[in-house]
């Protein structure tokens, strides 16, 4: 059953206070996670958000209440972190995906905040090749980020058409979508905050068609030990003090910086791609690996392919 549509003014299991455009499917249990603790029923299991070890069943709105409190500068945090960069990687991204490319396609953007990736996609479709029927439907866990999204296209010619809409929903179940629905499957900077990264790999996998594709932008491990640390040290100092400057908070910025330093690396991130069934490149970086390294590891984009 399909819900989202932007047009569509509807939330579920909540109060309505003014008319939303954005749907909500309602997300509050997540599939089992890679817990650091066994399954049993008297003890939470836990996990981590950032360098501090939560229960897991706290992590979620944790990760919402730093979205939350992020989300009204979102976009100008992005360009200060990262000096514009991240708009390049993004370009990367899509440009790899070539979306469009073999005829409209309908596509699932995750953790798609405040639609920079769906934007890039319906525009690299239309403008490569004139194509304004391939779709995007992005999905948040949080309505902030989403709220902001939506305000951003109502001033695109996107805006009250069939090629986008917002749903409010946890990457770790998207029970509201049938199975084999989506030709493209995008998440950037997102599946690092999420509870359960092989729920959300499944989810995905169920979601796509058979052919279809997986891809994933993420912040990674450089691969230069040098230029690890500088950028080790740049994350620690600057981007909180950033976060404090911009945005005064200085703890959702440290945050951010942990969790990147807490995502598996690329190859382990490249094997947990391939457990959940996707087809991938050989392990290794590069033409025909199951990774491409952007500014030597500092993001990575991973992409697998649904066979069947
Ligand atoms: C760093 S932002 C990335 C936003 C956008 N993809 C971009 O590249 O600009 C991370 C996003 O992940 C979302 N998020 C975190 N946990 C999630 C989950 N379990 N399910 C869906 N979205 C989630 C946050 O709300 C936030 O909007």
């Amino acid at each position: 059953m399909r819900r989202a549509c932007v047009q569509s003014i509807r939330r579920s299991t909540r109060k309505t206070v003014s008319p939303s455009p954005i749907s909500r499917f309602n997300h509050t249990s997540a599939k089992s996670s890679d817990s650091a603790l066994p399954e049993n029923d008297e003890l939470p299991r836990h996990t981590h958000f950032g360098f501090r070890t939560v229960a897991e069943g706290d992590k979620e709105h944790l990760v919402r209440n730093v979205f939350s409190s992020v989300a009204s500068k979102y976009d100008l945090m992005n360009d200060a972190m990262s000096m514009g960069v991240h708009r390049l990687w993004k370009d990367d991204f899509v440009s790899l995906l070539k979306p469009g490319k073999k005829g409209p396609i309908k596509c699932l953007d995750v953790a798609g905040g405040t639609g920079d990736i769906a934007l890039r996609i319906l525009d690299y479709a239309r403008e490569k090749y004139a194509d304004r029927e391939t779709a995007v439907d992005v999905a948040d866990i949080n309505p902030e980020m989403l709220q902001e999204g939506y305000r951003r296209f109502k001033k695109t010619m996107y805006h009250n058409t069939p090629q986008v809409s917002f749903t409010e929903a946890n990457a770790q179940d998207m029970s509201h979508i049938p199975s084999n629905t989506y030709d493209l499957y995008t998440i950037a900077f997102g599946i690092r905050n999420c509870t359960s990264i092989p729920a959300v790999l499944e989810e995905a996998h169920r979601v796509l068609k058979p052919g279809g594709t997986f891809a994933c932008l993420e912040f990674s491990k450089m691969t230069n030990p040098v230029l690890d640390t500088l950028y080790d040290q740049y994350s620690f100092s600057v981007i909180p003090m950033l976060g404090t400057i911009f945005a005064g908070d200085r703890e959702s910025y440290q945050y951010l910086v942990e969790s990147i330093r807490r995502f598996p690396v690329q190859p382990e991130f490249a094997k947990m791609i391939s457990d959940a069934g996707f087809t991938t490149g050989s392990m290794c970086e590069g033409k025909g690996g199951a990774w491409t390294d952007l500014w030597g590891g500092i993001a990575t984009i991973h992409t697998g392919v649904k066979l069947e």
